[in-house]
């Protein structure tokens, strides 16, 4: 039996904001007391409303530290971890001359694959990610070397083996029946194993023939349980090509919904150039965008209407997109959403912000039963920041300001040196 009382200043979402940052949607507890027994919360509130005693409760003080739920990435790489920063490149060179050559060397070095694995575990932790929604490659030891990695800390990760059979060099191609075969007895090996979830993970719909999207459709609706994680939308001469690979679909999203792709599990990254007619689908489907700000900015792909998408009523989270993202950071990638926002006279709000990165993620992933915030019964999943990590995040929160104010600095100044603990499920793992 395992009772910690964490003591300290706490916040989190109890719901979606909106973009007013409705602030009786958060939860601040400058002298905050978290409990949590066997792994799970058991309350969050005012240190003096809980008074734990010392001899049923181990007390951990973490003084004027902030602890917040750990933050949840809706879409990441794990083998593009080592070819972040890739010059000068749009999306489709980005992808033959960066991508695909470190996926090819995942393929033929299982080594590696393992050690890439274990080092995005690593630097997802060091930066308070706690839970994941992430590619892999096509290959299926790619997707064994991920799930182990996340495995062995105990961490909520969803990960899919990719689906190509187009397009893209001959060695990350496979038949149909191939993807199909691996993609089930990946499905059957893995999910539901500790804190593992599934995804079905076609790229997108350029490396893709129909008969591959229609299985993959298949395959979603047969297993009731698992996402479907793929890229929409992203950058316009992809869109262009879509269009000349699939004219009998009227736009982008028409070739997922016909293959069976768009449904209440589908996670689509990107999402920069929809039209409204594609929102309002998105939205009456009840599918997840990952915003990926970083990513956005780097390839020069454009600028995601965050507020359309809202306010259509489509549930959003944010994603790092490593190795197009430039940071493993989700302190960076809250910054960065909040300058794309700028750019559209929309200031994204610090409780919106914090909201995606967390709660409305979870959602996303489908998960906010178990993580997310602080709810009683949900996982332990937390992260532990220093307000005094550098000198001038020193100075900057000396004059103690106020949450909102507080959490909008971190974002604009904190990385992972900021990140004193990562916890998972109760377990100490940074
Ligand atoms: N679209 C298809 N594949 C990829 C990828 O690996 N990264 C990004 N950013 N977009 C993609
Ligand atoms: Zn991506």
């Amino acid at each position: 039996m395992s009772r910690i009382a964490h003591r300290g200043r706490i916040a989190h979402m109890l719901r979606d904001p909106g973009s007013t940052g409705d602030a009786t949607a958060i939860a601040y507890f400058a002298d905050g007391c978290l409990l949590v027994e066997n792994g799970l919360v058991v309350a969050c509130d005012h240190w003096d409303k809980v008074l734990p005693d010392a001899d049923n409760w181990q007390i951990i003080n973490h003084d004027d530290a902030l602890i917040l739920p750990g933050f949840v990435d809706t879409h990441v790489h794990y083998p593009q971890s080592d070819i972040i920063g890739g010059y000068g490149e749009h999306l489709m060179h980005w992808l033959d001359n960066y991508a695909f050559p470190v996926e090819q060397k995942i393929g033929t070095d299982l080594e590696y694959a393992a050690n890439v694995a274990e080092f995005f575990i690593e630097q997802s932790l060091q930066n308070g990610t706690t839970s994941a929604l992430v590619f892999a490659t096509v290959h299926q030891h790619s997707v064994d070397a991920i799930f182990e990695a996340a495995l062995a800390k105990n961490m909520r990760l969803i990960a899919g083996k990719v689906l190509m059979d187009r397009n893209a060099p001959e060695d990350l191609c496979e038949t149909v029946e191939q993807g199909n075969i691996a993609t089930q007895k990946l499905i059957e090996k893995w999910h539901g194993k500790a804190r593992l979830g599934y995804a079905i993970t076609p790229r997108f719909a350029p490396t893709s023939t129909m008969q591959q999207l229609l299985a993959a459709g298949e395959l979603l609706q047969a297993n009731q349980q698992v996402l479907m994680h793929t890229h929409l939308s992203e950058n316009k001469k992809e869109i262009e090509l879509v269009g000349e690979l699939f004219p009998d679909c009227a736009d982008y999203l028409e070739v997922y919904e016909k293959a069976g792709l768009l449904c209440e599990r589908s996670v689509f990254a990107h999402c920069v150039h929809l039209s409204s007619s594609e929102q309002q689908r998105i939205a009456k489907a009840g599918a997840s965008i990952a915003f990926c700000p970083t990513s956005n900015l780097f390839l020069g792909s454009g600028l995601f209407d965050l507020r359309a998408a809202r306010n259509c009523g489509i549930n959003v989270g944010l994603g790092t997109d490593i190795g197009a993202g430039t940071s493993f950071s989700m302190l960076s990638t809250q910054m960065e959403a909040y300058k794309v926002g700028q750019l559209q006279g929309d200031s994204l709000h610090p409780f919106e912000a914090l909201y995606l990165a967390t709660l409305g993620g979870a959602k996303a992933l489908h998960v906010e039963d178990k993580i997310g915030n602080f709810a009683s019964g949900k996982e332990a999943d937390f992260v532990v920041l220093d307000l005094k990590a550098t000198k001038i995040l020193a100075r900057r929160t000396a004059n103690d300001p106020d949450i909102r104010e507080l959490l909008f600095v971190l974002s604009v100044l904190g990385s992972s040196d900021t990140v004193l603990q990562t916890w998972l499920a109760g377990e100490r793992v940074v």
